[in-house]
């Protein structure tokens, strides 16, 4: 059986790395990461990068101690298959630049950069995404390349399409962890190649509960509605009835007539009550840091000072109560866990769900809208209902999202067990 392929489409941020350790702690034959292609979000895109490339350090770090200490490697897929990296969207299609810094920390790990500068690799990197300097370096930039990922010089949206022309049709799954511009772009520039992926796994959106950006908006969608509402039409059978207006500039590719997207949707809805508690992190990191492994030193430096935010986060929302045992919802791992164990009998799913997205509502911006109403849709075009405003009623209209709304280890932190298994190799 071929491995696995995917694309990761993310802002480092604190879930995020989780989620990328998560996916490189695979085996070679179990999962190839394609690329990791960048996006705003979390933190600016400059810190996502430094954020991204210390973590492939400190797992360079983390492998050497693991081979002077008689322990087993892992991250075999990192090994055999080294990923691209690509640097993409700076800010959202429309609006203005939202980040979520006040969780995430001033450089979008906790201030790790800060509090453990020594895991953070000189900026010598930063060349390495600069296509003006890879030029001009020549033949000597190859003396700079890191082992395990590849630098890109192209913007993230290109390298995906690149990707996807390369790799079979339906072969490759994006899963996209951040708001989804750079997949708008790829869908605006070339739509008939970025149909060809097998799906695209998304985590995003809040359907029925409340946000955590805004009373009706989850952060990743929130932070670039447009492109949310652009991909999500992909899913429809008349993807006209669902884009949101144009924006200046925007022409509307023509859609091929049969191809359609499949999306498969993390809401919050399921990821909130996937858990990490802390003492499932530290019962797995404290002895593993103090024998000296880089990475549960890294980890545990921003994982405490995420913890540290939630105490504070739920102090004030408990009118000043110390709240105990935080726990912190793996959002982004949940989409890689799918896909580890996408063939478990324990995913439940609720199948091609009119679900739309608002871009331009003054208080709905991001929101995940669908029809509660108990009327229901009907088959043709002549039988359009009587006063179906905004054509909900219409069979032949609206989008088809796959929603996720149960998984295989249920609630109550078994993920977060597994997650640090995993990335710890304990
Ligand atoms: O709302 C949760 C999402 O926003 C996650 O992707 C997290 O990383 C933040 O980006
Ligand atoms: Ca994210």
């Amino acid at each position: 059986m071929p491995p696995q392929k995917i694309i990761i489409d993310t802002d480092p941020g604190v879930d995020d790395i989780l989620a990328l350790l998560l996916a490189l702690s695979s085996s070679a034959d179990e999962l190839q990461v394609l690329l990791i292609s960048l996006t705003f979000g979390n933190i600016d895109i400059q810190n996502v990068l430094r954020n991204t490339v210390a973590m492939f350090h400190v797992l360079e770090l983390e492998r050497e101690w693991r081979a002077q200490n008689g322990k087993k490697l892992g991250y075999e897929t990192l090994a055999v298959h080294p990923p691209i990296v690509a640097v993409g969207a700076e800010g959202p299609l429309e609006g203005e630049l939202l980040m979520a810094d006040y969780f995430h920390g001033i450089d979008g790990l906790g201030g790790v950069h800060t509090t453990a500068p020594h895991f953070t690799p000189q900026n010598s990197w930063a060349h390495l995404f600069d296509r003006e300097a890879q030029l001009e370096a020549g033949e000597t930039r190859k003396r700079h390349v890191p082992k395990n990922f590849r630098p890109s010089i192209l913007p993230a949206h290109r390298e995906m399409l690149r990707v996807l022309r390369e790799e079979e049709e339906g072969t490759v799954t994006i899963v996209a962890v951040g708001p989804l511009t750079n997949l708008a772009l790829a869908a605006e520039e070339d739509l008939d190649t970025f149909l060809r992926a097998k799906e695209v796994v998304v985590m995003g959106g809040t359907i029925d509960m409340e946000g955590n950006c805004t009373p009706v908006a989850e952060f990743n969608h929130y932070a670039c509605a447009y492109s949310a509402a652009r991909i999500y039409a992909l899913t429809s059978p008349s993807p006209q009835s669902t884009l949101p207006p144009s924006r200046s500039g925007f022409t509307l590719p023509t859609f091929p007539s049969t191809k359609r997207l499949n999306l498969v949707l993390f809401p919050l809805d399921i990821t909130t009550m996937h858990l990490l508690p802390q003492i499932t992190f530290s019962d797995a990191a404290t002895p593993l840091g103090e024998a000296g492994s880089p990475l549960a030193n890294w980890c545990s430096h921003f994982i405490a000072a995420t913890y540290r935010k939630m105490e504070v986060l739920h102090k004030d929302a408990a009118g000043g109560r110390r709240v105990q045992d935080v726990h912190l919802s793996l959002h982004d791992p949940m989409c890689i866990y799918y896909i580890l164990t996408r063939d478990d009998p324990g995913w439940r799913w609720r199948r091609d769900r009119d679900v739309r997205v608002d871009a331009t509502g003054q208080w709905t911006r991001g929101m995940c809208v669908v029809d509660r109403r108990t009327r229901r849709a009907v088959g043709k075009e002549e039988e359009l209902v009587v006063g179906d405003f905004d054509r909900w009623l219409h069979a032949g209209f609206g989008n088809r999202v796959q929603q996720v709304v149960g998984s295989p280890e249920g609630a109550e932190g078994a993920l977060g067990g597994w997650l640090v298994w995993r990335v710890f190799g304990c």
